[in-house]
């Protein structure tokens, strides 16, 4: 149902110059309620319930058909009715509203003792004594005592705070947070967002202010920013930021196109009705009134129970589909909440309890190149160590220089640095406004810092590449790492520092060297002692025996990995098979198509590679073979043509291809052993030879329908045709 909105055409049902623009019939005015109310139904259940209940087509029906309607008797247009969220005409400003219960901040905690002291707090101000369980008992089986405080908790929103006003019901007024006191008046662009309702539904007091987040759904940024990009506009860092800019639009038309989101979380002003007895009261009514209220939530007691939501979301933080910084704590019972007050400008009844910020600033010192194992450049951010999503960071990969180029990040910038989950580290986008004097761009260089080989990069490629091959120490190392990995000859024990110091001090050029290693030299290494010299050498003694797929996959060949390397493995059964195929026949293998074809078959026409491979198998590096997967055979296996004379739109040479490839041999002279003579004008003593010798004889059409015959049969499953002898 997202940006349908506009441009929906009435449906041929409409009553379309039927009637004349005067006030409408009593008909009318009921069908155009009914579709209001019939749009306002399926938008509750979309957004706040979650469970849309007709294709996005039929909305889009009764959405034109209402705004056919209106067209026509604009006496029945209301500022409420779904057709008035695409925007009206631009702003030059935004005015200012004082906001008249203010919106307060949050206290805010970091760690478990945060919370067990403000828990105390709570329990003391209301007078009862808080369970004195210490931090490390927390989770024990300890029962929570009766005094414990209830707690309603909820996610800590990574968006804009907003109040919406609703007058009997309806949105009068939506404004941001501004310092507290007063804020923008941004109802123009809040009207757009299709998760708040215009109307409230039920029975609505006077008047209600709704306090909530303004929000943007991760996946919903995303594509965002690829329209923005392929529309040459700037993208945006991050929801948040994405969402503050799509409200801050003096154009409407703008923000309706930016999809925005709503979660609602409190309440300011209040008329006409009692305030809800408990804090989750009051988010069940907001759904009920149609306002959209966010799931993950829960009713807890005590200490114990708060850290245990904190964790809980913590642990699926990178799960949700839109971003939190932590997670709030409210006491649940509004009268509690009332004996608790505030203090200064946050209230003492709840806290943010803040998750590890997932993006910080920093400064990029420098940008430095490191070279993989099929000698892909890469640069790397090297950056003043930054705490970010709960690990210092010190370098970030920036991919390629055209990522380089499109973030614009210089030496010297401050960036943003976003560390989510166990993503590694990116470099998001730079401050522009702290770019320093003299900050240094990027320059590729053209020979690698580790061997000094020239770097290339291929036309239409992203990535720059060293030349220098396994002559390159930073390559040999990655192409060692990953020829000893779990998943390819599986060497314990052989990790980063082993494989340093093995190539450095020139012990290990290749794999095949590795079998070579004595415990001796292993033990004179740094940091080695002889027992894991021992282990490790065991460990390279038990690779011997491995499989051909893991065998394959280590080689490290580009663009094969595991799967590839199991299907190269199951079709061609034996080492030998793979290496003496070439490029057509690899692509003979499931999944293989022309580009690893390539990659393969030019790894194996190197023949230091052959020569490693070699070393490897005399080293005794063995697995089972098998025999070849089975092919079925071509149709016209072991069948013998004679193609004599001109054929009318063949030459011989085509013929002779076509009926090779389908298997068949093409041979020069008639025998009793020819299957068929395929004869064009002046045929001469083939022609003869074959009719005195009774072999069938076909013409050009005659020899392509058998061709296109056998071909069906070969896609059907491989019956014989019926003419082929
Ligand atoms: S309650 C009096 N609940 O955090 C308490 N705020 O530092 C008012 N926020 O400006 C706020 N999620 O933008 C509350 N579930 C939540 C929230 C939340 C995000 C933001 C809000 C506010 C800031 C407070």
């Amino acid at each position: 149902m997202t940006a349908k909105i506009q441009g929906a055409q009435a449906p041929a049902s409409a009553p379309a110059g039927a009637l004349p623009a005067t006030a409408a019939p009593a008909a009318t005015a009921a069908r155009v309620q009914w579709l209001r109310d019939e749009l306002e139904r399926h938008n509750y259940q979309y957004y706040v319930l979650d469970a849309p209940t007709i294709p996005d087509a039929e909305y889009d029906a009764l959405f034109g058909e209402l705004q056919a309607l209106e067209t026509e008797h604009p006496d029945l247009l209301t500022d409420e009715s779904p057709t008035q969220r695409v925007g009206g005409a631009p702003l030059s400003a935004f005015d200012t509203v004082r906001h008249r219960v203010p919106m307060l901040s949050l206290n805010n905690g970091f760690d478990d003792e945060d919370v067990i002291g403000f828990d105390r707090r709570c329990a003391q101000g209301l007078g009862r004594t808080a369970a004195a369980a210490p931090a490390e008992d927390l989770f024990s089986a300890a029962e929570v005592a009766d005094s414990a405080v209830e707690y309603a908790c909820e996610l800590k929103f990574d968006g804009l705070a907003m109040s919406l006003r609703y007058e009997d019901g309806k949105l009068v007024q939506a404004a941001t947070r501004g310092d507290g006191e007063t804020g923008e008046d941004v109802t123009v662009n809040v009207r757009t967002i299709k998760a708040i309702p215009l109307k409230l539904r039920g029975k609505a007091p006077a008047v209600l202010e709704v306090r909530g987040e303004v929000f943007m759904y991760r996946a919903e940024f995303d594509k965002l920013n690829e329209r923005q990009a392929e529309a040459g506009e700037k993208t945006f860092v991050n929801p948040r930021n994405a969402a503050a800019g799509s409200l801050r639009q003096l154009d409407p038309r703008i923000t309706a196109r930016r999809p925005l989101s709503f979660f609602a979380y409190g309440i300011g002003e209040l008329q006409g009705a009692e305030r809800p007895p408990t804090h989750s009261v009051m988010l069940d009514g907001f759904a009920t009134l149609g306002l959209p209220v966010c799931g993950e939530r829960q009713v807890v007691k005590g200490a114990q129970g708060l850290l245990s939501f904190y964790r809980e979301i913590g642990a699926r933080r990178d799960q949700l589909p839109y971003d939190i910084d932590g997670v709030v704590y409210k006491v649940n019972a509004v009268p509690e909440q009332e004996q608790l007050g505030f203090v200064s400008r946050a209230p003492r009844f709840a806290l943010a309890h803040k998750f590890p910020a997932q993006e910080m600033t920093t400064v990029v010192e420098d940008i430095e190149v490191q070279v993989g194992r099929t000698g892909a450049i890469t640069p790397v951010a090297r950056l003043a160590p930054v705490f970010v999503g709960g690990v210092t960071v010190t370098n970030a990969t920036l991919h390629n220089e055209d990522e380089i180029r499109r973030k614009d990040v210089h030496v010297g910038d401050t960036v943003i640095v976003r560390r989510a989950g166990d993503v590694i580290p990116e470099v998001v986008a730079v401050v522009l406004e702290r770019r320093p004097e003299g900050a240094r761009a990027f320059v590729m260089p053209t020979a690698c810092p580790v061997c000094g080989s020239h770097i290339e990069r291929l036309e239409g490629e992203a990535i720059a590449r060293c030349t220098g091959g396994l002559i390159c120490a930073a390559q040999r190392k990655q192409a060692l790492l990953h020829f000893a990995q779990r998943r390819a000859m599986d060497i314990e024990g052989l990790g980063d520092k082993v494989v340093e110091q093995l190539v450095d001090q020139g012990i290990v050029h290749t794999p095949a060297d590795l079998y070579k290693l004595g415990v001796a030299k292993l033990a004179a290494l740094d940091r080695m002692a002889d027992k894991s010299a021992t282990n490790l050498l065991a460990a390279i003694e038990a690779s011997r025996e491995t499989t051909m797929n893991r065998f394959i996959f280590a080689l490290g060949i580009r663009h094969v990995g595991e799967a590839t390397a199991k299907d190269l493995a199951k079709h061609f059964g034996k080492l030998d098979n793979l290496m003496a195929a070439d490029e057509a026949a690899l692509l003979e293998v499931n999944d293989v198509g022309p580009v690893v074809a390539q990659s393969i078959a030019g790894f194996l026409a190197e023949p230091h590679n052959v020569e490693v491979i070699e070393q490897l198998r005399a080293a005794g590096v063995h697995w089972p073979e098998t025999e070849p997967m089975a092919r079925a055979p071509l149709p016209l296996a072991g069948k013998t043509f004679v193609l004599t004379g001109t054929l009318p739109t063949m030459s011989r040479e085509d013929a002779k291809e076509r009926l090779e490839a389908a298997g068949a041999k093409v041979a020069g002279s008639v025998s009793k052993k020819t299957d068929y003579v395929v004869a064009g004008a002046e045929a001469g003593s083939k022609l003869e030879r074959a009719q005195a010798l009774g072999v069938p004889v076909l013409d050009e059409d005659g020899m392509l329908a058998l061709l296109a015959e056998v071909a069906q049969m070969e896609q059907q499953g491989g019956a014989e045709p019926e003419n082929a002898q």
